[in-house]
């Protein structure tokens, strides 16, 4: 097969490293073109990387019959229109988390992907994708834990990011810090503990940064789930990290524990001084998943050579979305939230 010809929208934060990757580190694919709202982003990556279109429209961008497939990078609340919009103009698609903001809306989009079943979708649960949490997936399916019964997890932003989480949020609706950030662990928990989740009890805060409580959100927050077949997860999310980007993750089973990250090292480097011996810390997720963050795009490419589906499917977007809702309006009410299962009919008699 030719080169798979790619557009992507989005040249922010992450944007920017996946359209990188796709124009220097993926054999078997071209970045045909590149859209941003901001034209100066959008014609400078075109100079610099010698893009052939750049855009500041989706929608002319994804009239262009030269395309593939696109890689949607843009901020959370666009994500649900662009991916019907590519599926309704033929093309394969690769998704940002979260798939959407809503239960409803991604569900609508589930039903069009499920009427485009000949081009590849896939969602950004790069973690999936990660050397380490594949590693772990593996030894569980072996049973080197026995079963599964509780995940721990910390999804920690580093401090030092935040005036550009300041910027990121004021200017985008991210839908507020378990469907943004939580939902990376939430995504992991349904697939190391293979269950849908039942009930959430969530809350949160605003303590070193109040100005984020002025956005309706928590600068640190902490949910506990029980899930369908009995396991528990307890997840921890925050943006005040001060040590760095902490991103650990601790499943314990009848006949041990696995841990990822729990010292979330930056490299394999100790440095001996008068303060003693030091391990630098992760920066942020794009040191952290920079190996993800490819495998996982080359997967889309080899999926649509291949004429294969990807092991992230639309469903764990939708149960992902679904899960880190409910976690957010536990958080805004204070209530248990019973988590609403897009699956499952309720007889007419109930
Ligand atoms: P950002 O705010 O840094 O960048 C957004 C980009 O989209 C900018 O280039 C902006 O000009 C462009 N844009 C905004 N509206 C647009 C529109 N209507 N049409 C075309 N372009 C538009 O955002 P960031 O941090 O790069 O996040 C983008 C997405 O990636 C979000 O959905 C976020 O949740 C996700 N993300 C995922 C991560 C992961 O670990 N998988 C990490 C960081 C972000």
């Amino acid at each position: 097969m030719r080169k798979v010809k790619v557009g992507i929208v989005g040249l922010g934060r992450l944007g920017r490293k996946h359209a990188e990757n796709l124009a220097f580190r993926i054999p078997n694919c071209e970045l045909l073109a590149v859209c941003s709202v901001i034209k100066e982003e959008a014609e400078q990556v075109q100079e610099e990387w010698g893009v052939k279109y750049a855009y500041t429209n989706y929608d002319d961008m994804i009239q262009n019959k030269e395309l593939d497939a696109v890689l949607i990078a843009s901020p959370s609340g666009f994500h649900c229109v662009q991916i019907e919009k590519a599926l309704n103009a033929n093309l394969h698609v690769f998704s940002e988390k979260p798939l959407g903001l809503y239960l409803e809306e991604a569900l609508q989009v589930q039903e069009a992907v499920n009427k485009h079943k000949d081009k590849v979708f896939m969602v950004g649960f790069m973690r999936r994708y990660d050397k380490s949490y594949s590693y772990a997936k593996k030894q569980i399916e072996e049973g080197k834990i026995g079963d599964p019964v509780l995940i721990r997890c910390y999804g920690l932003d580093p401090t030092k990011a935040i005036d550009g989480f300041m910027t990121f949020a004021k200017n985008n609706y991210s839908g507020g810090l378990f469907l943004d950030m939580a939902i990376h662990d939430l995504d992991l928990a349904r697939w190391y503990l293979n269950s849908e989740a039942k009930r959430v009890w969530a809350i949160g805060g605003s303590y070193g940064y109040p100005e984020i409580k002025e956005l309706n959100d928590a600068e640190t927050g902490a949910a506990l789930v029980k899930f369908e077949n009995d396991t528990m997860g307890i997840f921890v999310a925050g943006r005040n990290c001060a040590h760095g980007y902490h991103i650990e993750t601790e499943i314990i089973g009848t006949k041990g524990t696995l841990r990822i990250g729990t010292t979330p090292e930056k490299n394999m480097v100790t440095v001996f001084d008068e303060n003693g011996a030091i391990k630098e810390c992760s920066d942020g997720f794009l040191e952290r998943f920079e190996q993800a963050y490819l495998s996982e795009v080359e997967e889309f490419i080899s999926c649509i050579r291949e004429n294969r589906q990807p092991d992230v499917t639309v469903e764990d977007g939708v149960l992902s979305t679904a899960l880190g809702y409910a976690c957010k309006e536990s958080f805004e009410t204070g209530e248990l939230v019973s988590v609403q299962s897009p699956y499952k009919v309720v007889p007419s008699s109930l």
